[in-house]
């Protein structure tokens, strides 16, 4: 049996806030410590080259102070390879990364990035460090994590929650297909980018899909609800459409 799915909480934007004004308030850590009492499993952040979130700080204080595991995101650059090797993170996700972009728009080309990224996901690996690679969903990029050792992969889910209609629908049978494939050929499949509320169930419902990251939707709405709320109500939704709910009410 497939276990259950994991919510990985993304804090970076708790950090853009504290850093609009430059102090301490409020704090990624605590939001943290928060997150984990209200049903995340892990807690991911990413620290930008351009350090326009998460600070170094952050990461080192992540790494000693919260009991979730943490999942290090990071350009396949020296300077995030020396830093994941000194934090030990429980995961490391690897990302592409231009300064110009406002997020992480597209996925990683593991397949032109393979000299480049196979030393790094080895040193990675080497640390004990499990490494997945964020990547849309296309059976080459899959292949290739494969090829390159990375145990896990994320399937970019950007395109699917910003198109409608039709055109949502042609994004998700793309995930669907990966998923299943990543499945198949011995990956971890895990999912991310832009969840909310109304995109969540679909992905969620794929039984091969083992984690979700989300972040910016989660801190918009702790505006409205909380931070606690609005991930319990996000770890509901996603149990409801794993059918966790309607399993228990069977084994009454
Ligand atoms: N997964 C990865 C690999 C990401 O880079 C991000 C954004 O940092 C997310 C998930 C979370 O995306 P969002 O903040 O849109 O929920």
């Amino acid at each position: 049996m497939r276990g259950k799915l994991r919510l990985g909480v993304n804090i970076d934007h708790v950090a853009t806030i504290r850093n609009a004004r430059g102090g301490l308030h409020p704090d990624p850590v605590r939001a943290a410590k928060l997150a984990a009492t209200a049903g995340a499993d892990g807690i991911t952040a990413h620290l930008r080259e351009d350090r326009r979130h998460i600070s170094d700080f952050d990461i080192e204080r992540l790494s000693r102070e919260i009991d979730l595991p943490l999942n290090f995101e990071m350009a396949a650059t020296e300077e995030m390879l020396a830093i994941a090797l000194r934090a030990k993170p429980h995961a490391a996700c690897i990302v592409p990364e231009k300064r110009e972009e406002r997020t992480t728009e597209g996925g990683l080309d593991a397949v032109g990035g393979h000299n480049h990224l196979k030393p790094m996901i080895a040193r990675l690996t080497d640390a004990g460090i499990r490494v997945s690679l964020f990547i849309e969903a296309d059976k080459r990029q899959l292949d290739a994590a494969r090829t390159l050792g990375a145990p896990v992969i994320e399937i970019h889910t950007g395109a699917y929650c910003e198109a409608q209609g039709a055109e949502r629908a042609q994004h998700l049978k793309r995930i669907v297909e990966a998923a299943a494939h990543a499945e198949a050929i011995g990956l971890e499949c895990h999912a991310g980018h832009g969840l909310a509320y109304d995109s969540v169930t679909p992905i969620a419902a794929i039984p091969s899909v083992m984690e979700l990251n989300i972040g910016h939707f989660l801190v918009g709405e702790a505006i409205f609800i909380g931070l606690e709320a609005a991930i319990s109500r996000m770890r509901q939704a996603m149990d409801e459409a794993r059918g966790v709910v309607a399993s228990k009410a069977g084994a009454r």
